[in-house]
């Protein structure tokens, strides 16, 4: 029996934080287990490529899956656990209960599907690991909002931190797409941070960042609310790699 004189020991369990992924880590994953380190007794990371929200098979099967070198990351990040199921664990044959997200702005009406999946496998991983904080990154910034608004729908008892999103040295936001870019692409992405970041400051963002990402077609530019920052985001196609970014208007991500 432990007698104890400090409401905070009075805790029944650590304090856990949790990084959900779907591997291929690089230092925007790296980012996000770092915070959850910092501020949480217990890290709990995921590495789980979720079926459920690829709405192009071809896209599911690229998916680059490394699960040694991913595990290494997180070790070296601190990591305690490592939740690496297989599809069919989180997935039963017989699964039939899903969480549809009913406002997911442009992103979500360009991947029809794909936010229920992401929703769908967050709050089983909310419910699995019970986590005080679950760390996501600012770059998917309306997974962000879907996954902030939730939390608030469903009573979820978890805190959604949102970190700000890490970039390469030319500006590029990393993300394990980028390593199907050619060179000549590489160079043509790079106008989305860059418009983005140009309109930021315009009068009319959203009719500015069009303007600028004309010739890159986007698919679409919005404003996302992620409660205490508005973000200006775009989606692109860079011959055929989708990429998304967003950069901040107002407020502050930290
Ligand atoms: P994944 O693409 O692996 O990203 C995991 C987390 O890392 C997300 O919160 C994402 O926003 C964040 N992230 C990715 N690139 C980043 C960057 N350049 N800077 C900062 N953070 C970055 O997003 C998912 O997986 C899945 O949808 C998931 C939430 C795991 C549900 O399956």
């Amino acid at each position: 029996m432990r007698v104890v004189r400090h409401i905070s020991e009075l805790r029944p369990t650590p304090s856990t934080g949790l990084v959900p992924t779907m591997g291929a880590l690089h230092d925007g994953h790296r980012a996000l287990l770092r915070a959850a380190r910092a501020e949480n007794e217990l890290v709990v990371a995921s590495l789980f490529v979720n079926p459920a929200q690829f709405d192009e098979r071809s896209d599911l099967a690229a998916y680059p899956r490394d699960e040694e070198r991913d595990a290494a990351i997180a070790e070296a990040e601190g990591v305690d656990v490592l939740f690496a199921p297989e599809a069919d664990e989180l997935y039963p044959p017989d699964f039939a209960t899903w969480v549809e997200p009913e406002l997911t702005g442009l992103e979500g009406e360009a991947r029809p599907g794909h936010f229920r999946g992401v929703a769908t496998v967050c709050l089983k991983l909310f419910n699995l690991v019970r986590p005080e904080r679950a760390y996501f990154g600012q770059k998917d910034a309306q997974q962000a909002a879907v996954l902030r608004r939730l939390v608030r729908d469903l009573n979820v008892p978890v805190e959604i931190r949102v970190l700000p999103t890490v970039r390469d040295d030319d500006g590029l936001a990393l993300s394990s797409r980028n390593a199907r870019l050619s060179a000549d692409e590489r160079s043509r992405a790079l106008g989305l941070p860059r418009a983005l970041h140009d309109a930021s400051g315009a009068d009319d963002p959203v009719a500015e960042a069009r303007a600028l990402l004309d010739l890159l077609h986007p698919d679409y530019v919005e404003v996302v609310d992620l409660g205490e920052a508005l973000v200006l985001a775009a989606a692109v196609r860079v011959g055929e790699t989708r990429l998304i970014d967003n950069v901040l208007l107002e407020g502050v991500i930290a």
